[in-house]
């Protein structure tokens, strides 16, 4: 049995106040052991201190990117361990973010996912169709090549302790989720994609995941969770869609 996880990210927003009273509320809201969900929160890099300082127990620490280098000359690079050394157990690697604006390719995005792997972070792989994609009906195929590019790098167990969030980039921050019916296809497709041990691998659901919507996407067989940008900013929201598979 899958359980469900929700998984917040915060993306450049807040200051270091917004970030500590947020997590005041948050505490507050799901350590009254209401909410059945496993939470993550991925503030940005300079908070992860603040919010591991300030984390409850019913929320995990998460980063938002991380380098595919263990260490050296890299000028602006965070790496895995020192993720680790922060007391984070999740990275996100290969968000639309990433590889739109900052050109991450799959390649790269599939180092970054064995970096976070070999050092015991848990990643959490993100794939997608853009609008163009989806709309020339290449919605499995590029999804497929985001989830080879990993396979082909061999890694022990590579499903093992790892998370995978389907985010249409039509999608993100639009306002237009994707239909409940719309996600399953993809999810499922997904599952498959990961032989044997996709049974057990977690995939969330990213774009435009509201209070208003969670519960639906969550009662599909194959949407095992949420990805949430905007809606995890406001806690009243985000404690909602934690709830929602309850
Ligand atoms: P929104 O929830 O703001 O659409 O963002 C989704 C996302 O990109 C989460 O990683």
């Amino acid at each position: 049995m899958r359980k469900t996880l929700v998984a917040a990210n915060w993306k450049m927003h807040g200051t270091k106040a917004f970030a500590e009273q947020l997590l005041v509320e948050l505490n507050t809201g799901l350590e009254s052991g209401e909410c059945s969900s496993q939470v993550v929160i991925c503030p940005p890099y300079p908070y992860l201190g603040v919010v591991a300082g300030k984390i409850g127990q019913a929320v995990m620490l998460g980063a938002q990117n991380l380098s595919e280098q263990p260490s050296g000359a890299y000028t602006g690079e965070v790496s895995a361990e020192m993720l680790l050394d922060f007391g984070a157990r999740y990275a996100i690697v290969g968000h639309s973010e990433r590889r739109s604006l900052y050109g991450e390719n799959n390649e790269l995005v599939a180092a970054k996912y064995a970096a976070a792997k070999g050092a015991g972070l848990i990643p959490i792989l993100c794939v997608g169709e853009s609008l163009e994609e989806r709309e020339a009906g290449k919605t499995l195929e590029v999804v497929a090549e985001q989830i080879q590019a990993v396979v082909a790098l061999g890694l022990p167990d590579t499903w093992q302790n790892a998370v995978i969030a389907y985010e249409p980039v039509w999608a993100i921050g639009t306002g237009k989720t994707a239909t409940p019916e719309q996600a399953q296809e993809v999810h499922q497709f997904i599952r498959q994609q990961l032989g044997e041990a996709g049974s057990k691998t977690q995939i969330l659901y990213g774009g435009s995941v509201k209070a208003a919507n969670a519960a639906e996407l969550f009662a599909k067989p194959d949407i095992d969770g949420a990805l949430v940008g905007g809606a995890s900013l406001k806690a009243e929201e985000f404690i909602q869609i934690c709830c929602a598979a309850n």
